[in-house]
Protein backbone atom coordinates (compact mmCIF):
# COMPACT_ATOMS: atom_id res chain seq x y z
CA UNK A 1 0.00 0.00 0.00
CA UNK A 2 1.37 3.50 -0.85
CA UNK A 3 1.15 6.19 1.55
CA UNK A 4 -0.63 9.44 -0.22
CA UNK A 5 0.87 12.47 1.66
CA UNK A 6 -2.22 15.08 2.85
CA UNK A 7 -0.74 18.34 2.52
CA UNK A 8 -4.03 19.31 4.19
CA UNK A 9 -4.25 17.55 6.82
CA UNK A 10 -0.53 18.50 7.60
CA UNK A 11 -0.77 21.37 7.86
CA UNK A 12 -4.41 21.05 10.05
CA UNK A 13 -2.23 18.84 12.75
CA UNK A 14 1.07 20.71 12.46
CA UNK A 15 2.10 23.80 14.03
CA UNK A 16 1.05 26.66 12.52
CA UNK A 17 -0.47 30.06 12.73
CA UNK A 18 -0.52 33.75 12.07
CA UNK A 19 0.65 36.78 13.59
CA UNK A 20 -2.22 39.53 13.83
CA UNK A 21 -0.77 43.07 13.69
CA UNK A 22 -1.84 46.52 12.81
CA UNK A 23 -0.91 48.46 9.80
CA UNK A 24 1.15 50.88 12.28
CA UNK A 25 2.84 47.82 13.88
CA UNK A 26 3.92 46.18 10.63
CA UNK A 27 5.39 49.51 9.65
CA UNK A 28 7.90 49.60 12.47
CA UNK A 29 7.34 46.03 14.54
CA UNK A 30 7.88 46.35 18.59
CA UNK A 31 9.80 42.68 18.52
CA UNK A 32 10.43 40.35 15.87
CA UNK A 33 7.66 38.49 14.43
CA UNK A 34 9.81 35.21 15.34
CA UNK A 35 12.18 35.31 18.47
CA UNK A 36 15.52 34.48 16.97
CA UNK A 37 17.01 34.30 20.49
CA UNK A 38 14.92 31.53 21.06
CA UNK A 39 15.89 29.34 18.50
CA UNK A 40 18.52 26.73 19.76
CA UNK A 41 21.78 27.80 18.39
CA UNK A 42 23.68 25.14 16.05
CA UNK A 43 26.90 25.65 18.38
CA UNK A 44 24.80 24.71 21.48
CA UNK A 45 23.92 21.10 19.48
CA UNK A 46 24.88 17.88 21.92
CA UNK A 47 25.91 16.20 18.67
CA UNK A 48 27.57 18.65 16.65
CA UNK A 49 30.05 19.09 20.40
CA UNK A 50 30.62 15.65 20.61
CA UNK A 51 31.57 15.59 16.58
CA UNK A 52 33.79 18.79 17.65
CA UNK A 53 35.30 17.09 20.56
CA UNK A 54 36.40 14.39 18.49
CA UNK A 55 38.05 16.42 15.79
CA UNK A 56 39.06 19.67 18.14
CA UNK A 57 36.73 21.41 15.85
CA UNK A 58 38.84 20.59 12.58
CA UNK A 59 35.39 21.77 10.60
CA UNK A 60 36.38 25.51 11.83
CA UNK A 61 38.87 27.58 10.64
CA UNK A 62 41.93 28.61 12.44
CA UNK A 63 44.75 31.08 12.08
CA UNK A 64 47.24 30.33 14.86
CA UNK A 65 49.90 32.51 15.32
CA UNK A 66 49.55 33.77 11.59
CA UNK A 67 50.04 30.22 10.20
CA UNK A 68 48.16 28.82 7.73
CA UNK A 69 45.59 26.17 8.55
CA UNK A 70 42.31 26.84 6.33
CA UNK A 71 40.63 23.06 6.55
CA UNK A 72 42.79 21.24 9.12
CA UNK A 73 43.22 20.66 13.51
CA UNK A 74 42.73 23.49 15.85
CA UNK A 75 44.72 21.19 18.80
CA UNK A 76 48.49 21.77 19.55
CA UNK A 77 48.80 17.93 21.62
CA UNK A 78 51.14 16.00 19.53
CA UNK A 79 49.27 12.35 20.81
CA UNK A 80 45.71 14.20 19.63
CA UNK A 81 47.46 15.24 16.46
CA UNK A 82 48.85 11.74 16.36
CA UNK A 83 45.82 10.01 17.06
CA UNK A 84 43.75 11.77 14.99
CA UNK A 85 45.97 11.74 11.47
CA UNK A 86 48.75 9.07 11.91
CA UNK A 87 47.47 6.43 13.99
CA UNK A 88 44.77 5.27 11.02
CA UNK A 89 47.87 4.14 9.11
CA UNK A 90 51.17 4.07 11.69
CA UNK A 91 48.89 2.18 14.10
CA UNK A 92 48.47 3.70 17.41
CA UNK A 93 51.77 2.59 19.30
CA UNK A 94 53.74 3.42 15.93
CA UNK A 95 53.64 0.06 14.86
CA UNK A 96 53.14 0.74 11.88
CA UNK A 97 51.25 -2.02 9.74
CA UNK A 98 50.73 -4.61 6.43
CA UNK A 99 48.27 -5.08 4.72
CA UNK A 100 47.36 -4.05 1.49
CA UNK A 101 49.91 -1.46 1.59
CA UNK A 102 52.64 -0.85 3.69
CA UNK A 103 52.69 1.29 6.53
CA UNK A 104 56.17 1.50 8.12
CA UNK A 105 56.66 1.62 12.10
CA UNK A 106 57.33 4.75 13.36
CA UNK A 107 58.47 3.98 16.73
CA UNK A 108 61.85 2.71 17.24
CA UNK A 109 62.73 3.50 14.21
CA UNK A 110 66.16 5.00 14.08
CA UNK A 111 65.34 7.21 11.27
CA UNK A 112 62.99 9.30 13.23
CA UNK A 113 66.21 10.89 15.32
CA UNK A 114 66.36 13.99 12.20
CA UNK A 115 63.27 15.49 13.50
CA UNK A 116 64.02 17.42 9.73
CA UNK A 117 63.22 13.95 8.25
CA UNK A 118 60.14 13.89 10.14
CA UNK A 119 58.83 17.14 9.18
CA UNK A 120 59.70 17.14 5.88
CA UNK A 121 57.47 13.84 5.36
CA UNK A 122 54.87 15.65 7.09
CA UNK A 123 55.04 18.70 4.62
CA UNK A 124 55.60 17.17 1.23
CA UNK A 125 53.84 13.38 2.12
CA UNK A 126 55.75 10.59 0.85
CA UNK A 127 54.59 8.42 -1.62
CA UNK A 128 51.49 6.23 -0.16
CA UNK A 129 51.87 9.00 2.42
CA UNK A 130 49.26 12.00 2.21
CA UNK A 131 51.00 15.70 2.79
CA UNK A 132 49.54 17.55 5.42
CA UNK A 133 51.19 20.54 4.20
CA UNK A 134 47.18 22.48 4.67
CA UNK A 135 46.27 20.30 7.22
CA UNK A 136 48.50 21.76 10.01
CA UNK A 137 49.92 25.13 11.13
CA UNK A 138 53.59 25.07 12.27
CA UNK A 139 52.67 24.52 15.56
CA UNK A 140 50.68 21.48 15.01
CA UNK A 141 53.63 20.09 12.81
CA UNK A 142 55.86 20.61 15.39
CA UNK A 143 54.27 19.18 18.03
CA UNK A 144 52.83 15.64 16.05
CA UNK A 145 56.69 15.91 15.21
CA UNK A 146 58.27 16.18 18.97
CA UNK A 147 55.26 13.17 19.71
CA UNK A 148 57.21 10.63 17.20
CA UNK A 149 60.46 11.81 17.69
CA UNK A 150 60.43 11.25 21.45
CA UNK A 151 57.13 9.55 22.66
CA UNK A 152 57.28 6.80 20.16
CA UNK A 153 61.09 6.91 20.26
CA UNK A 154 63.40 8.00 22.95
CA UNK A 155 65.06 10.76 20.98
CA UNK A 156 65.67 14.45 23.07
CA UNK A 157 65.96 17.11 20.42
CA UNK A 158 63.08 19.96 20.98
CA UNK A 159 61.28 20.79 18.02
CA UNK A 160 59.66 24.07 17.28
CA UNK A 161 57.60 25.69 15.23
CA UNK A 162 60.33 27.88 13.76
CA UNK A 163 61.97 24.16 12.17
CA UNK A 164 58.91 23.39 10.56
CA UNK A 165 59.50 27.11 9.13
CA UNK A 166 62.53 26.31 7.63
CA UNK A 167 61.34 23.56 5.85
CA UNK A 168 57.71 24.89 5.30
CA UNK A 169 56.89 26.32 1.15
CA UNK A 170 54.33 28.27 -0.02
CA UNK A 171 52.49 25.49 -1.98
CA UNK A 172 51.71 22.28 -1.39
CA UNK A 173 53.66 19.30 -3.16
CA UNK A 174 51.95 19.22 -6.64
CA UNK A 175 50.04 22.28 -6.24
CA UNK A 176 52.17 24.62 -8.74
CA UNK A 177 53.84 23.41 -11.67
CA UNK A 178 56.82 25.62 -11.46
CA UNK A 179 58.02 23.53 -8.27
C1 LIG B 1 47.08 7.27 4.58
C2 LIG B 1 48.06 6.62 5.39
C3 LIG B 1 49.07 7.46 6.15
C4 LIG B 1 48.82 8.46 7.05
C5 LIG B 1 47.48 9.02 7.47
C6 LIG B 1 50.10 8.87 7.54
N1 LIG B 1 51.09 8.15 6.95
FE1 LIG B 1 53.09 8.34 7.30
N2 LIG B 1 53.46 6.96 5.86
C7 LIG B 1 52.51 6.26 5.14
C8 LIG B 1 53.18 5.39 4.20
C9 LIG B 1 52.50 4.44 3.21
C10 LIG B 1 54.55 5.59 4.36
C11 LIG B 1 55.69 4.91 3.60
C12 LIG B 1 55.96 5.71 2.34
C13 LIG B 1 57.02 5.04 1.50
O1 LIG B 1 58.16 4.93 1.98
O2 LIG B 1 56.70 4.64 0.39
C14 LIG B 1 54.69 6.57 5.43
C15 LIG B 1 55.92 7.04 5.90
C16 LIG B 1 56.07 7.91 6.96
C17 LIG B 1 57.35 8.32 7.51
C18 LIG B 1 58.71 7.83 7.04
C19 LIG B 1 59.00 6.53 7.75
C20 LIG B 1 60.35 5.95 7.36
O3 LIG B 1 60.75 4.96 8.00
O4 LIG B 1 60.99 6.44 6.43
C21 LIG B 1 57.08 9.18 8.53
C22 LIG B 1 58.09 9.89 9.42
C23 LIG B 1 55.65 9.29 8.63
N3 LIG B 1 55.06 8.51 7.66
C24 LIG B 1 55.00 10.05 9.57
C25 LIG B 1 53.62 10.25 9.60
C26 LIG B 1 52.96 11.14 10.50
C27 LIG B 1 53.65 11.94 11.60
C28 LIG B 1 51.64 11.11 10.18
C29 LIG B 1 50.51 11.92 10.76
C30 LIG B 1 50.69 13.35 10.74
C31 LIG B 1 51.47 10.16 9.08
N4 LIG B 1 52.69 9.67 8.76
C32 LIG B 1 50.26 9.86 8.50
C33 LIG B 1 51.16 6.36 5.28
C34 LIG B 1 50.50 7.27 6.08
Amino acid sequence: MQMVFDNQASRNNGAWGAVYMTKEELRSPQVNIVDVSLLPKMAEDANLQKWLAKFEGSVEESVEGGSKNKHGFITTNGKKLYDDSCAGCHMQKGEGAQGAGYYPPLANNSKMESKYYIISVIINGLRGMPSFHSMMNDEQIAAVTQYVHSDLNNFTDTVTAANVVQLRHDFPPGADPSE
